[in-house]
């Protein structure tokens, strides 16, 4: 890989050890991947931060923060193990709590902002067209997806190098041959909600592993809806960028000519997706015929102001079953603008435990009494079996909310 001067100079340890290392990372990625050079970056998003995940990495982190490391763009964090406000709520110890701040001052000492949430995007705005090191899976697809900007999937280390260096090998998504689709899906079936476009995913995701998908016929949807689609293929599958005919922004730039937007110039693959397929990816993210299980969990990805707003209207008049837990997750960002309107106090009024900074799968649920969960997520759904070892009953927001309200 081609490096300038002062990529050398960093390479050779002349700009400080945490550069240096940062600089070596890039470099054997870049070699590995067939990158020609690095690109700068507009920012990175780094996870590996909650105490449960990260593991030893933490020792690594000390040694950067001692030597000094400092991000060179503006660079964010995903989800830690507990809300930094009601952790004495959780399944935490003072111990483990003390343990979890220590994770986030490292990164703060680095000039990372401790957002604390895998949608960063909500945050600051990403324009179209500039180059990310996102890691976060949900996040990445949203950004390549639905705000047409370029990042490869990134790992907690290799989002953190390029924070440090400020830049990223090209290769991959950040090239315009590698977002041509390959796989075509004709939705059959309308679609609603969450939870419908979460069950898509999950079906795409295990057939197009690592390809480019592009959807035909989904109509109306929001960014909500896709954010939940792209999390949960990014999930089952490894898609970090996807089409939507006559949605989102590259294909409505390429629209013009097929060569542009197929990578063989036609789908290498097209698969239809129908009612019946769509009820069997329900039920094969449901793991438990239970009927009520101990917690409904909403927020994955961290829910949105209107996703907010969708939980609030739906629990008009309602309170959640004495001996159960709703709990609803977003960034402390969200929660903030939610407050103004007076969504947060209505939904805590409900019963709903809205959490900020961490998430069921980042976080202790079997400690917390856990043994089954309800939610609308198909990331979530897809997850929770394996990370908290819970079993899960996936379905529609409304139908939650009927099963856990009186
Ligand atoms: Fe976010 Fe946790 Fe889901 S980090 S994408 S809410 S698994």
């Amino acid at each position: 890989m081609y490096l300038t001067r002062e990529e050398e100079r960093i390479l050779r340890g002349e700009e400080g050890y945490t550069s240096q290392v940062a600089m070596r990372i890039l470099v054997a990625l870049g070699d590995i991947f067939g990158a020609d050079r690095l690109i700068p970056i507009e920012s990175a998003h780094i996870s590996g931060v909650s105490h449960k995940t990260l593991g030893d990495a933490v020792d690594f982190l000390e040694k950067l923060q001692e030597e000094g490391a400092k991000a060179r763009v503006y660079s964010s964090i995903n989800p830690c193990g507990l809300d930094l406000e009601k952790w004495a709520e959780m399944p935490v110890t003072k111990d483990l709590y003390e343990a979890q701040l220590r994770i986030i001052s490292l990164y703060s000492g680095m000039g990372v902002d401790p957002t604390l949430t895998c949608t960063p995007y909500y945050l600051k705005d990403v324009r179209e067209g500039t180059h990310l090191a996102w890691a976060e899976s949900s996040a990445i697809s949203y950004a390549n997806s639905l705000l047409g900007a370029r990042t490869n999937r990134e790992g907690g280390p290799s989002a953190l190098a390029a924070a440090l260096v400020g830049k990223t090998p090209r290769y991959g998504l950040h090239l315009d041959e590698n977002r041509k689709g390959d796989y075509l899906v004709d939705v059959q079936t309308p679609l609603e909600g969450a939870s419908d476009y979460g069950a898509l995913g999950a079906l795409v995701g295990r057939g197009a592993e690592m390809r480019v998908p592009v959807f035909s016929g989904l109509k109306e949807c929001s960014r909500d809806w896709l954010k939940s689609l792209g999390a949960a293929m990014a999930a089952s599958g490894a898609v970090a960028l996807y089409h939507v005919m006559g949605v989102t922004p590259e294909w409505l730039l390429k629209s013009r000519s097929d060569s542009q937007l197929w990578r063989e110039g036609k789908p290498e693959e097209t698969v239809k997706v129908d009612g019946r397929q769509l009820k069997d990816a329900y039920s094969s993210l449901t793991t438990s015929p239970i009927d009520v299980p101990d917690l409904a969990f909403v927020g994955c990805p961290h829910c949105s102001v209107s996703e907010v707003e969708e939980v609030a209207q739906l629990m008009e008049g309602k309170k959640v079953k004495g001996g159960r837990r709703f709990w609803l997750c977003t960034s402390r960002h969200v929660k903030s603008l939610a407050e103004k309107g007076g969504l947060i106090t209505r939904l805590e009024a409900a019963g709903i435990k809205v959490y900020c900074d961490t998430c069921i799968i980042v976080t202790w649920l079997k400690e917390a009494g856990v043994d089954s969960i309800i939610t609308n997520s198909g990331k979530a759904a897809y997850y929770a079996p394996q990370f908290c070892n819970v079993e899960v009953v996936f379905d529609r927001l409304p139908e939650i909310v009927k099963r856990v309200t009186e």
